[in-house]
């Protein structure tokens, strides 16, 4: 089965929430409440508090991930309150790139986005790649031909294998989605996950994008995610308000974890 090559992940987008010293506390809480060896843990908090939630989880068991919620392009040089890929080494592993809020408010463009993928794998980093459409392209029937180009947009000057080996993860969060309470439906993103397999093994992926994690995000909770991960081609969630509260936390990841044995051993879990 297919499937069963990808991990089941969970990722936590603080966005701009938490001071250091709470974010610390929030994820100690968090990883102990959701302690599960099958599923990956990832908590991305604003970047001042990425030193404080490396340290809080230091001694986590099993261990979970720091990420950024982004990454400037360049390397370094005049560039006024940002960040680059070499200065997150040792505070990060992951780094969310391309978040439609930073598109929103950061016009942050598709090939922007693709060099600021090029950087964090360059680094070592793991790019968490979001793409999604807006309500009314979703209404004309564009969402699918909008995710296509983003991911073009992002990838396509990259080399496939490079991405491959750099561990690059893709989640789709359709932009109505995010915050709103309306979620997708299960059906829907999994279409979509289809879609962005398509158009990275047309970018050159190996076995037809078969071994590409895809997150779905956009208003996750620990009463809908199970929705989501009924779906073979979803592997996972991006989720930001239900990620800062640990109850909700410690039911998404649960059902993560049931999923991740399932797709291990199907015959056993049923
Ligand atoms: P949300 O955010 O879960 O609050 O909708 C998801 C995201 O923006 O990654």
């Amino acid at each position: 089965m297919i499937t069963a090559m990808r991990p089941v992940i969970v990722a936590a987008n603080w966005k701009m929430h938490t001071t250091p010293a709470d974010a610390g506390e929030l994820a100690r809480t968090i990883a102990r409440r959701t302690a599960d060896a099958d599923v990956v843990r990832i908590v991305c908090p604003p970047f001042v508090a990425l030193a404080a939630v490396r340290d809080a989880l230091a001694d986590a068991a099993p261990p979970i991930a720091v990420g950024a919620q982004n990454v400037h392009h360049e390397l370094h040089g005049a560039f006024t309150g940002e960040v680059s890929a070499p200065m997150l080494a040792g505070l990060a592993t992951w780094v969310i790139v391309g978040h439609s809020e930073r598109r929103r408010d950061a016009g942050e463009t598709d090939m922007l986005v693709g060099r600021k993928i090029g950087r964090a794998v360059e680094a070592g980093l793991r790019p968490i790649l979001c793409v999604g459409e807006q309500h009314n392209e979703r209404d004309a029937g564009l969402a699918e031909a909008v995710v296509d180009a983003q991911v073009r947009g992002a990838l396509g000057t990259h080399d496939a294998a490079v991405l491959e080996a750099g561990g690059l993860v893709v989640a789709y969060e359709p932009v109505w989605a995010i915050g709103t309470g309306h979620t997708a439906r299960g059906a829907d993103a999994s279409d979509m996950a289809d879609g962005i397999r398509r158009t990275v093994a047309d970018l050159g992926w190996a076995d037809g994008g078969a071994g590409l994690p895809i997150l779905y995000g956009g208003s996750v909770t620990s009463a809908n995610i199970a929705e989501f991960l009924a779906e073979p081609a979803i592997d996972g969630a991006l989720v930001g308000g239900a990620s800062l509260q640990p109850d909700e936390m410690a039911g998404i990841v649960a059902r993560a974890a049931m999923t991740a044995r399932a797709r291990l051993d199907p015959i056993a879990t049923g």
